[in-house]
Formats: structure tokens, C-alpha cells, sequence
């Protein structure tokens, strides 16, 4: 079936639709051997040969994993010092999965892998603003001013985060677990914030992205997601009271 070149080189995990626009403009893709360069041009993923940069653009089967990422494992592709990576753990799938979005070397929990380069440019492009929960144990008993604070929105690195969830869930002798949903995803952005009001973050897990929650998914395990897992990330969660 034919479609629009700009959504092939999209699903194909290139670039987004628009830079997938500059990179049409700019003469880089070919069609058949012949360079493209009208936006509204059509192909058929499976039948044309299309390329970019002279690199073919594979249109593979669309597969999309959860993942329960254990600490210790990179969330990249390659590592030049030759770290455990996420990839390593998907045993039996033999597509090229990317990660989206990441999760720093010392977190655990939900990471998303897929082919479907579209989907993931969805997941984390600010417009969509899909939530990402995580539960923190941090050091001490954060007070409630402290947790109204990192809900409303605290600066890191200049910038002020966007309004978040949070709630305790536990306290425990020295420490306390809280569960915190965000909408961004800048680097270290929970263990900052929570840096920024004084709490040291002893251990990090993401356990959803939206409504698409980990569950009882082994450390180190996987599953392959369905039409309706996949939904339920674009769902949101009805707003919660924070509990202090
Ligand atoms: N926030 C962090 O601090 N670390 C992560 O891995 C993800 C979110």
C-alpha cells in the first residue's frame, strides 16, 4: 500500500514527520534510485526501494515491549564501555528496538522499546504530554509544604518543572516511598527534584507510562504489548489528592 514519504521515513524510525520534510527538501531521500524531492510524493514501503543518505529504510513489522529494566543496564544502543544495555535483555526478538525515552544507569522499571519511530516521536513530544510515574524511596520524611512544592512546579537547572502528582506511600524508619507522576522528561529530572527540596533519592523506579503500569513484570522480563496496552498509555489518570 502506498504512503506519503514523509510517514514511511517517520515509521521507520528516521526522523519525526517534519524533519523527515528537510530531509525530502533536501534532496537526501531516493525513491527507486530517483531523488524526491515534491512533499506530497507517495511510495509502497514493502515494494519501492527507498533510501536515505543511500542507507536503505526498512520498513519492518511494528513490535512494541515493555520492558522492567533492572540498575546497571544503559538505556543506548551501544556503549562504548561495554555496559550490560537494555537490548541485551530482549532475547528471542530479533527487530531492532529502541528505547523511548531513558531511564539513568541506577533506575529500574518500565522502558518502552519499539521499531515504531512515529509512536515513540509521540510519546515524547510535550504536546502529547504523556505521564510517566515513578516511585522514589528518598531519605528522611519529605513535609507537606515540600511535596505541594514539587506538585506545583520547583526550578532545576534554571528551568521550573511542569505540575506533577505526588503522593507518600509509605513512611518507613529513615525514609519514605513516594509515588510521583510527570509529564517531562529531562535528565535525572525526578532525582533533581527531589534533590531540590532536600531529599536524596535512594532508589528509583518507573513503574508506568500513563496507564500502562508494569505490574508483576519480573526484573529483567518483558512482555509484548497489545492495541489495547498501547492505548492505555495515551490515557490519563484521574487527578489525585496528595496524602502527607
Ligand atoms: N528521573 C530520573 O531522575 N531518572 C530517571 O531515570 C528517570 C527520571
Amino acid at each position: 500500500m502506498e504512503e506519503r514519504l514523509q510517514k514511511i521515513l517517520a515509521q521507520a524510525g528516521i526522523a519525526s514527520r517534519r524533519q523527515a520534510e528537510l530531509l525530502i527538501r533536501a534532496g537526501r531521500i531516493r525513491v527507486n534510485d530517483q531523488v524526491v524531492v515534491e512533499m506530497g510524493c507517495k511510495a509502497d514501503p514493502f515494494r519501492d526501494r527507498i533510501t536515505c543518505d543511500g542507507q536503505p529504510v526498512v520498513s519492518e513489522e511494528k513490535i512494541y515491549v515493555l520492558l522492567n529494566k533492572p540498575a546497571g543496564y544503559v538505556t543506548t544502543l551501544a556503549d562504548p564501555q561495554g555496559r550490560p544495555m537494555v537490548s541485551d535483555l530482549l532475547d528471542g526478538i530479533s527487530e531492532r528496538l529502541f528505547p523511548v525515552g531513558r531511564l539513568d544507569l541506577d533506575t529500574e522499571g518500565a522502558l518502552l522499546m519499539t521499531n515504531d519511530g512515529a509512536l515513540a516521536n509521540r510519546i515524547l513530544h510535550p504536546r502529547f504530554e504523556v505521564s510517566k510515574t515513578y516511585e522514589a524511596l528518598v531519605a528522611g520524611f519529605p513535609s507537606k509544604e515540600k511535596l505541594i512544592l514539587l506538585e506545583q512546579g520547583i526550578v532545576i537547572d534554571g528551568v521550573r518543572t511542569q505540575p506533577a502528582r505526588v503522593r507518600v506511600l509509605q513512611r518507613r524508619p529513615g525514609e519514605s516511598l513516594v509515588e510521583i507522576t510527570i509529564h517531562e522528561g529531562k535528565k535525572r529530572q525526578v532525582r533533581k527534584m527531589f534533590q531540590a527540596v532536600d531529599h536524596r533519592v535512594l532508589h528509583l523506579k518507573r513503574t508506568a507510562y500513563g496507564q500502562l503500569r508494569l505490574g508483576t513484570l519480573p526484573l529483567g522480563g518483558f512482555k509484548i504489548l497489545s492495541p489495547d496496552d498501547l492505548k492505555k498509555i495515551f490515557r490519563a489518570k484521574t487527578p489525585l489528592q496528595s496524602k502527607t
